[in-house]
């Protein structure tokens, strides 16, 4: 009777360890699987920490944002939740999107005072995403473009523009695929001493149909309201492009090359392309004599993975994704981290591809026409060398074997 109660404790006592180990492989089975097969998969949950204690003000409006684009909890309806609010907010959707200077910013970012002049200019118009379109394009994309070419570029770069279009921005027929181009301009105000050029881009507007320009500050610190203004542009005039590159106007790009790429794209990979030179595991510095510099009161966090802004490479449909995400994320100094962001928001990642060099290659082949075959991008190169670099690619006698 004893031996025989032991014997079924310990057949027990094996079930609940076997129904364990079951359990265990089950769960660890589960959150291993990512949906959409073997694709890369970020979780789509917020990457800024939601800690109310936090202080940092971008970290604090996109919480707000959060909040009232989330329809259990904010609602686009005013329908709301109680939640703690910070003070000097208010619920309303349209404030959110206000080209009204925001005066609260002198009270809410703590040491706002003693920022950089650029940071103020940004922190009081954080919340403008529109402004007047003055050159726009309509029909640029009339022929339903393969490959959109986007180059961010500033009024007085007549030259740079002029040698895009003579090389690798060259409008038309490539390579059997249709290849349209635009230039994107704020407008160099009268404000930050720039010589009035108003009548030499009105002739280059209107000898090449090929500038976007709108009416706001072209300084660093809006190049993402650039980025946000061109997908709005996107969204209304050229829906169908099947791909963009976006990039700068100090870059190399090889246009046979990115269109041999992307003919040779796996249909199931055409949906959520977004290449580029992708930097992962980067913050903000806190060395206020850098460029990339961001105060703690404006931000804290990780950024999350994005591909260099000197050039990358996506698909039109992602782009129009984008631009919906972009609403719910809230504007953040530096473009390409922000557009990591919205990607990040639409639970998606950048993909590194190693033909985009934002850094250079060595210095030792920057002169070998070979060099550039295999490449998609390079950064940086002067007008003249984007011309000399394209005669070489485009020379039927080149053998690199
Ligand atoms: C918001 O309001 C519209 C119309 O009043 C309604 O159709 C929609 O369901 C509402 N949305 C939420 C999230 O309550
Ligand atoms: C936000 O909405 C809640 C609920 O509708 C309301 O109680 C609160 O007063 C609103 N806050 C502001 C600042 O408008
Ligand atoms: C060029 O494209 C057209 C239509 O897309 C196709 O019919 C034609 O075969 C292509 N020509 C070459 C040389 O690939
Ligand atoms: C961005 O442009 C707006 C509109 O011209 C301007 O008021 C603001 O100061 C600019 N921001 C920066 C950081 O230059
Ligand atoms: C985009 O393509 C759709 C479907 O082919 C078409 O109905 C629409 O007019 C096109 N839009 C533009 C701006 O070309
Ligand atoms: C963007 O948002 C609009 C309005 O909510 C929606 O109609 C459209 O389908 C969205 N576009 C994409 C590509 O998700």
């Amino acid at each position: 009777m004893s031996a025989s109660w032991r014997r079924l404790k310990v057949l027990g006592a094996m079930m609940m360890v076997n129904l364990f180990i079951y359990v265990m492989v089950e769960v660890s089975r589960s959150g291993g699987r990512e949906p959409g097969g073997s694709k890369v998969r970020m979780p789509s949950k917020r990457f800024w920490t939601r800690n109310p204690s936090i202080e940092a003000y971008w970290n604090r409006e996109q919480q707000r944002l959060d909040r009232v684009h989330n329809p259990i909890l904010g609602g686009e309806n005013g329908s709301s939740v109680a939640l703690p609010i910070w003070p000097g907010w208010t619920n309303a959707t349209d404030e959110l999107a206000s080209c009204d200077p925001d005066p609260a910013v002198t009270r809410l970012v703590k040491d706002y005072n003693s920022l950089p002049a650029r940071f103020k200019d940004f922190l009081v118009y954080m919340r403008c995403r529109s402004y007047p379109l003055l050159v726009d394009q309509p029909h640029v994309c009339k022929d339903q473009p393969f490959l959109l070419l986007v180059v961010k570029s500033l009024a007085p770069h007549f030259d740079r523009r002029q040698a895009i279009r003579e090389s690798w921005g060259r409008a038309g027929r490539v390579a059997n695929r249709t290849v349209a181009t635009v230039f994107l301009l704020g407008n160099a105000a009268a404000a930050d001493h720039h010589p009035d050029l108003s009548e030499m881009l009105r002739y280059e507007t209107s000898r090449h149909r090929d500038i976007l320009q709108w009416d706001y500050r072209d300084s660093f610190f809006n190049l993402t309201v650039k980025e946000v203004l061109f997908l709005d542009w996107l969204e209304l005039r050229c829906p169908n492009a099947s791909f963009v590159f976006k990039g700068d106007d100090d870059v190399f790009v090889n246009t046979p090359r990115v269109l041999d790429f992307l003919g040779g794209l796996a249909p199931a990979k055409v949906r959520d392309l977004f290449v580029g030179d992708v930097i992962t595991n980067a913050g903000p510095h806190r060395d206020k004599k850098l460029k990339y510099f961001i105060p703690e009161s404006l931000y804290v966090g990780q950024y999350p993975p994005y591909a260099g802004g000197g050039g990358f490479l996506y698909s039109g449909d992602l782009a129009l994704r984008l631009r919906n995400a972009s609403r719910h994320v809230a504007l953040y100094p530096i473009d390409d981290v922000y557009t990591g962001m919205c990607l990040r928001k639409l639970g998606l990642a950048p993909e590194k591809h190693k033909g985009f060099r934002t850094f250079d290659i060595e210095q030792k082949y920057r002169s070998n026409p070979c060099a550039y075959k295999g490449l998609v991008l390079v950064h940086s190169r002067t007008p003249q060398e984007m011309i000399k670099i394209w005669g070489w690619l485009s020379d039927p006698e080149l053998n690199c074997q």
